[in-house]
């Protein structure tokens, strides 16, 4: 049905979102709330008060999603919401907020895999993006190479060992004392600008194995060290050294992970969907853009409020559910901190 609409409900981790989705692909309407201000100065995202947050935000998030879509909650068709991975104590807000509206609008429940709605927001953007196609997961808390399959199959390529890639971003912009107003990423970023990668000859993680697994742990001390005992530094030299390694140890394990599609059977897997928040690193797509050049590959990167967390994917994601004849019972269910 063309004309399906979904209500897409997001709460997993520091992003209270919504959006009213259409089934030819149109975002009808959507909402974020960030917690990244109330999370900043702890360095990292606290439990406890991303639930307060989305506790009080979901109702105005749903809301404004609604009202931007010129909806009455009868408009909606289902309402997806994401029930895991993530945390806990976050996640019940949303699906309760998902259960309450199903029960009091009488409409129908589709649970959501939050790493599944990143995979598949690609095809709501590129309609004739066809099954198989790579994807590459990069964010502050997720860090994974799979090969989306057909609808609902993935297979899982590899994956962080230790820390994701943003979280080395976030990591190493707090030791080198920047201020991280628009996120430790970008300010790692424009300080590299201006530094020489090679100054430090910093270590490259897992170089001789042969797998798809990524690993920022090592890379992360190494920073630490350097920080901590190089009194003649230059801030600018570690971040731009930083980022190379960084950056070369994904391109790496991914071309890698293109290699093993390639042998597996040629010209099967022709297209990369990048997202997460560290998709919107310039360096990183440029090497994209070239990796995918290589091997004659589609490079899809969604805009970067869409790579982030968002409840456009996740209504996406339950309607592609929904046309393969899916729906949950919500009575039945619980959310789940680990579903890979
Ligand atoms: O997807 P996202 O908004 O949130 C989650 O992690 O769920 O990703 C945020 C992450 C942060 O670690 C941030 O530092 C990183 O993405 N990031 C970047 C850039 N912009 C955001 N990392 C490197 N370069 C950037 N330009
Ligand atoms: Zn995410």
């Amino acid at each position: 049905k063309k004309d399906l609409v979904v209500l897409g409900i997001e709460t997993s981790c520091d992003d209270t979102a919504a959006a009213v989705v259409r089934a030819d692909g149109t975002v009808l309407g959507d909402s974020v709330v960030s917690q990244h201000e109330i999370h900043q100065q702890w360095g990292g995202v606290v439990p406890n008060l991303a639930k307060e947050a989305h506790a009080a935000a979901i109702d105005g998030v749903v809301e404004k999603a609604l009202q931007k879509a010129e909806m009455n909650p009868e408009h909606v068709d289902a309402v997806a919401v994401t029930t895991g991975p993530g945390l806990e104590i976050c996640l019940r807000i949303g699906f309760n907020a998902a259960k309450e509206f199903c029960k009091a609008h009488r409409k129908p429940f589709v649970a959501v895999n939050h790493l599944e709605g990143h995979c598949v927001l690609a095809r709501m953007l590129h309609r004739d993006l066809e099954y198989p196609f790579l994807v590459v997961l990069v964010s502050g808390g997720h860090c994974q190479i799979l090969v989306a399959e057909g609808e609902g199959i993935y297979a899982l390529l590899g994956g962080t060992l230790d820390d994701a890639i943003g979280e080395a971003y976030d990591k190493t912009a707090r030791l080198l004392g920047l201020q991280v107003g628009g996120g430790g990423g970008p300010a790692v970023e424009q300080l590299a600008l201006n530094g020489d990668e090679n100054a430090y000859d910093l270590p490259m993680p897992m170089r001789d194995k042969k797998n798809c697994n990524l690993s920022y742990a090592g890379l992360k001390n190494a920073v630490r060290l350097i920080a901590e005992t190089d009194a003649g530094r230059r801030s600018e030299d570690i971040a731009a050294s930083f980022q190379r390694v960084a950056i070369d140890h994904l391109i790496q394990k991914l071309r890698t992970a293109m290699k093993w599609c390639e042998a597996r059977q040629p010209g099967r897997v022709r297209s990369m969907v990048v997202c997460g928040g560290v998709a919107a690193n310039q360096r990183l797509r440029s090497r994209l853009t070239d990796v995918c050049s290589d091997f004659e590959w589609k490079l899809v990167v969604p805009p970067p409020r869409l790579c982030t967390d968002n409840g456009a994917m996740i209504a996406w994601a339950g309607i592609e559910r929904i046309q393969r004849g899916i729906l949950d019972n919500p009575q039945l269910l619980e959310v789940v901190s680990r579903w890979p």
